[in-house]
């Protein structure tokens, strides 16, 4: 018998018993559910709508399903549709019919969005907590590598050398950003929805302020039909979530370039690679391309729920029980990558000869050439033309800008002087970018520093 059969003549199809049911995935959320109802128990005893004695069973009924479930004892079924059925069912057998007194001024419409502001809190914060452990790794890195110098890429063509520390540090604050969003869709899962009943409120004198401080949230629904229909949150979870994705992707995009022999900056730990069936050379960096490729899931569980979401009216609809596996799924790609991104930026090592190397033919000082001329009064445009001149002489000899004789120089432009050579050198040109938020040396441990006092807030920077 169903616990919403009363009305009912026939049994339930057993294709739309398995195909309604939501237990086989929403039983990640018993552990919520359960502290759920145990806060609503004792709202429910205190403000006399069962009796004190009833309240005690039917908290201390809880508490022990709360232990069996931490010792895995607990064995939810497909007939009992989803995890707020299953929960009663085992507090009925447990403590018998009081039990029945549980869902008093509830329904499942609210106890489910109660259990997903839960969920979902826990899961932003531990996301956070991945987060901050990547920007450190980032920070490490960052201090270990000052003074390496890369070429900088537009179109991915040679720009600017660059130290690899700023190219790192960059990833930290696009993590920090993302921290920020996650912090946003913090606040607005911070909601409590108890109390909504089925959509319209309860007639019982619920105290919805208790539930709400008793389950540490900050803020209720005003109003019960927002309250049990709102999905707002998860989607803004999704979203913070596909924005890190994207980041990630970007950096595992660069990784997966870097570790091949054509550009070789860097070599990724043993442990965070795999190899091949049949080419026995072979160190793939599959988690960089993993996480790329679980990029797109992600992308996929927003628009999903948005496109959930856009039809329903007020106020709970079925569909809505589509909102928990890409949530889920979303916390099971996001964590992991996290953590994964953390070890390998922190045990990769960077192939310095290969990085300097990179820079014997390359042309990515003519900025630097074409502001030496400029400083002295040359407006920037000609310089411009001065020195790709200049390049084209260089590639025609095959050699690179400091490769040119003096004597080629003072034919491009009076204005050089001896001194050219030193201001081209790789490292001038990199240390001259000293202003803030710029590559030079100077500049990115400034900005070394702002990162850090990001990750200990209230220490003086
Ligand atoms: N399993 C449902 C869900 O996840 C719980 C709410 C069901 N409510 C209902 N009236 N069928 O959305």
């Amino acid at each position: 018998m169903k616990l919403w059969g009363g009305r009912f003549t026939q049994d339930t199809d057993s294709l739309v018993e398995s195909y309604t049911s939501s237990i086989g995935f929403d039983k990640r959320l018993a552990q919520v559910d359960i502290l759920g109802s145990l806060a609503h128990a004792k709202m429910l005893g205190d403000a006399n709508i069962v009796t004190p004695q009833e309240a005690l069973e039917l908290s201390s009924g809880l508490t022990a399903l709360l232990e069996d479930l931490k010792e895995d004892r607990l064995e939810f079924r497909v007939e009992d549709e989803d995890i707020h059925m299953n929960v009663e069912r085992l507090l009925h057998e447990r403590i018998g019919p009081v039990a029945g007194k549980l869902h008093t001024a509830r329904s499942r419409n609210d106890q489910v969005a109660l259990d997903m502001h839960l969920y979902v809190r826990e899961a932003i914060g531990e996301v956070q907590s991945g987060i901050r452990g990547l920007q450190e790794a980032f920070v490490e890195f960052a201090e270990a590598q000052m003074g390496v110098i890369i070429p900088g890429y537009t179109h991915l063509q040679r720009a600017q050398p660059i130290l690899l520390s700023h190219h790192m540090l960059a990833y930290f604050w696009m993590l920090e950003r993302d921290f920020g969003r996650f912090a946003d869709a913090a606040s607005r899962t911070d909601m409590m929805p108890l109390g909504a009943g089925a959509l319209a409120g309860t007639t019982f004198p619920i105290r919805r302020e208790q539930v709400m401080q008793e389950l540490g949230f900050s803020q209720l629904y005003e109003n019960s039909l927002d309250a049990v229909s709102d999905r707002d949150y998860l989607l803004e979870f999704l979203s913070a979530s596909a924005t890190l994705m994207m980041h990630l992707s970007r950096l595992s995009e660069e990784l997966i370039l870097w570790t091949s022999e054509e550009f070789g900056f860097v070599e990724l730990a043993d442990a965070y690679c795999t190899g091949s069936s049949m080419m026995p050379q072979k160190k793939n960096p599959d988690v960089p391309e993993l996480v790329r490729g679980k990029t797109g899931r992600v992308y996929g569980h927003l628009q999903a729920l948005l496109t959930v979401l856009k039809g329903l009216p007020l106020a709970y609809n079925k569909d809505l029980q589509e909102d928990k596996e890409g949530v889920f799924d979303t916390i099971d790609t996001v964590l992991p990558a996290l953590t994964l991104f953390a070890g390998m930026v922190k045990t990769m090592k960077v192939r310095r000869e290969r990085v300097e190397s990179a820079f014997a033919r390359d042309f990515s000082n003519a900025t630097d050439v074409a502001d030496y001329l400029a400083a002295k009064g040359l407006p920037f445009r000609e310089a411009h033309a001065v020195v790709g001149r200049l390049v084209l002489t260089a590639i025609e000899r095959k050699t690179n800008l400091q490769g040119l004789p003096f004597s080629v120089y003072e034919e491009a432009s009076e204005l050089f002087e001896t001194d050219i050579y030193v201001a081209i050198d790789t490292e001038t040109v990199v240390n001259a970018r000293a202003a803030r938020g710029g590559t030079g040396r100077t500049a990115v441990e400034r900005q070394l520093e702002f990162a850090k006092a990001r990750l200990n807030p209230g220490e003086p920077v």
